[in-house]
């Protein structure tokens, strides 16, 4: 295959998550870190890509590394208790320069829209505002934290206005009191408050690593709460920073889960179109903290063409199903079912008015990742309740590798000749599929 055939095909297999994804709000947290990182400028683009395909975007950066730095170079010395900075009034000054500096850096990263840059046309607005209201972090074990501060409310009404009219929202870590004073927050307790506040469909975590991964290193592309709970507890006594990172960002994918944001992604900064990869393609590239219970199963609709046309190629190419056209699945998209699963097609089946009778099961299949977890079984119920409403007394199904399969769902052997005639002119010989029968 070229890889123009390739880009066709990721294209059109895209479309079900671009579907998806349109008009989603999606809180985006980039750490000082990620903001320090050379792929800045990449990210900033698929941002921009998002921004364009209609989802809508609440960034919110934070500055960490860049303030420790900029108060080294003022003579100051950044003390911390557990792990969170405490910010005198003399820090001030300095922490808002940074944090200024970097939001006008970013603004003006979405702002490239030159001939020459992959952004030219794009016309992204990011807009900033007071939309973090803050208070004092307080007095805890005694030591008072000053100016760092926590998240006291997010002007929810007035970021929706904004996302409304397209425009991306940039937040930071910096958030303002009633009585007119500024406090350094967390960049990661703005972000998932704000994702709380909005009630996002997505919390976006970007962090150093691909994702959270197991004892042998394999990364791990979805974890529940339990597990989420696990690896952050686990993560969390490693104290190394990038362990720590990931752990945070567990927390905060933890705490935003039960306050109903169902879906946190962590992903990597550091690898270019990780973001797209994750948001676009069935295999990921990161990991979503998700409720293992958001599968749907429903009637296909024209949008799913491309989801079961990506989920069927491997079985047409190893000869176990029929080949399908795209024409041919658009204009027989009624009788399929599908089951959608984090946005995406996992599963599929149709059922085809063959006589008054009789019916057809076919082109039933299961993504491989979601195999034996009783998704096959579901299908095949609501289809045959689909064929008993409709009437039909039997239906049969044509399989060359999955006999014993609906041989236990109470199958039967058939032949040939029990087939409608029609249907018989057109079985293919050389595939040799076994004729299964089911009485209603
Ligand atoms: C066959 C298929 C639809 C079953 O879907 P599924 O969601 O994995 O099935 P369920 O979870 O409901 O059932 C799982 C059980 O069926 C068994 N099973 C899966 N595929 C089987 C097959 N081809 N033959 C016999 N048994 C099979 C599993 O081993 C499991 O049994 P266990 O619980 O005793 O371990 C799925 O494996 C698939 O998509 N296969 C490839 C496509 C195909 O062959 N389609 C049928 C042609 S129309």
């Amino acid at each position: 295959m070229t890889d123009s055939n390739s880009m066709i095909d990721w294209f059109r297999a895209s479309t079900t998550y671009i579907n998806a994804h349109r008009n989603k709000i999606f809180v985006v947290l980039l750490s000082g870190e990620a903001l320090a990182d050379k792929n800045l400028p990449n990210i900033v683009f698929d941002l921009s890509l998002l921004n364009s395909l209609g989802v809508k975007l609440v960034l919110v950066h934070g500055a960490r590394p860049q303030i420790t730095e900029a108060l080294e170079q003022t003579g100051i010395q950044s003390s911390y208790h557990r792990n969170l900075r405490i910010t005198e009034a003399k820090c001030m000054e300095t922490v808002k320069r940074v944090v200024g500096g970097l939001s006008v850096s970013l603004e003006s990263l979405f702002s490239m829209g030159m001939r020459n840059s992959p952004m030219h046309g794009a016309d992204i607005r990011v807009c900033r505002g007071n939309f973090v209201t803050a208070m004092p972090f307080g007095i805890h074990h005694g030591v008072d934290f000053h100016f760092t501060g926590k998240v006291r409310k997010i002007q929810a009404s007035a970021i929706e206005q904004q996302l409304a009219h397209n425009n991306i929202v940039l937040l930071s870590n910096l958030g303002y009191s009633m009585t007119g004073e500024v406090f350094n927050l967390t960049a990661e307790e703005v972000a998932t408050e704000t994702a709380i506040a909005l009630k996002a469909d997505k919390l976006i975590l970007l962090i150093p690593n691909d994702g959270v991964t197991d004892d042998d290193g394999n990364l791990l592309t979805s974890l529940n709460e339990e597990d989420a709970k696990f690896y952050a507890a686990k993560l969390g006594e490693k104290n190394d920073a990038e362990s720590d990172c990931i752990s945070q960002a567990l927390y905060a994918s933890l705490r935003a889960y039960a306050n109903n944001v169902h879906r946190s992604h962590l992903i990597s900064y550091k690898q270019n179109g990780a973001l797209l990869q994750e948001l676009f393609t069935r295999e990921g590239n990161g990991s979503l903290i998700s409720s293992d219970n958001f599968d749907q199963l429903r009637n296909a609709t024209i949008g799913d063409v491309a989801g079961i046309l990506s989920l069927i190629k491997p079985l047409e190419e190893n000869g176990s199903l029929v080949e399908r056209s795209r024409e041919l699945l658009e204009n027989e998209i009624e009788n399929f079912k599908v089951i959608e699963l984090e946005g995406s097609v996992i599963a599929c089946a149709a059922l085809y008015p063959i006589t008054k009778e009789y019916g057809e099961l076919a082109c039933m299949v299961i993504d491989p990742c979601y195999q034996k977890s009783g998704y096959g079984d579901r299908l095949l119920s609501s289809l045959e309740t689909v064929a008993r409403e409709n009437g039909l007394k039997k239906v049969f199904v044509l399989t060359t590798v999955a006999t014993h399969w609906f041989l236990e769902k109470g199958f039967e052997e058939g032949e040939l000749d029990d087939l409608p005639e029609h249907r018989q002119q057109l079985y293919n010989f050389q595939r040799k599929s076994k004729v299964l029968i089911k009485l209603l």
